[in-house]
């Protein structure tokens, strides 16, 4: 199981598989699915290899994270598109570009950052919106009563340590006293292999 996982956290592996049992077909779908406006300045925070971009592509899109290799790729994959630009920037250190953005998507995160780091990236990524603003947290969940046994082996072999309940990011939240505006549950497909569900939170700044 160990090897598995080693092999699992190589990123090009662990994308394809996402493609394989339709992950990423999932996401393009669900995650503009919030957005009230198809236009403005969209922060996509942990943007990996561009594994949402095509879903932005109308938007004035940046994307960001702390791995060089996927911002190099990325910036590769997207080089014809003058809308869409990639950069290196660690959240955990600055906020990035303050009072700039219409949205942040801040989409399949959480789960990858120390607890005790959320507030801070939550209160960076709010510093980079203008007011009025929205940031839109999606965030997979562990759900140890419905969860059948290939989830929880997905849920196993995420490279994320720290995925929660529905309740705990709740919690969390209400703890740090965010305004949440609007919550939902996206259900992912129930096909041959059931990947685990997302909720998704909308705080406007
Ligand atoms: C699981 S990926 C999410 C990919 C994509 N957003 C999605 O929904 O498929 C999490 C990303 O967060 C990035 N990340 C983790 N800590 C970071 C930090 N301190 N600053 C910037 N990016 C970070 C990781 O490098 C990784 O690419």
């Amino acid at each position: 199981m160990k090897l598995l996982k080693k092999i699992l956290n190589i990123p090009i592996v662990w994308n394809t598989l996402q493609g394989v049992v339709g992950a990423n077909t999932f996401k393009y779908a669900m995650y503009p699915s919030v957005f009230k406006s198809r236009s403005g300045k969209l922060l996509d925070f942990g943007c990996a290899c561009g594994n949402s971009t095509e879903a932005f592509l109308d938007f004035d899109y940046w994307g960001v994270d702390i791995d060089r290799e996927a911002i190099k790729d990325a910036s590769k994959k997207f080089a014809s598109y003058p809308n869409v630009k990639f950069e290196w920037a660690d959240l955990a250190q600055a906020p990035y570009k303050p009072d700039f953005f219409d949205h942040v998507l801040f989409a399949g995160t959480i789960h990858h950052l120390d607890p005790r780091l959320l507030p801070l990236f939550i209160k960076n990524l709010l510093v980079s919106l203008k007011v009025g603003g929205e940031l839109h947290i999606f965030e997979i969940i562990r759900q140890p009563q419905k969860d059948n046994f290939i989830t929880k082996l997905f849920l196993h072999l995420d490279q994320g340590k720290y995925i929660k309940t529905e309740s705990e990011l709740k919690a969390i939240f209400k703890q740090e006293g965010y305004k949440i505006a609007e919550t939902q549950f996206f259900p992912s497909p129930n096909s041959l292999i059931k990947l685990p569900d997302f909720v998704y939170f909308r705080i406007i700044k």
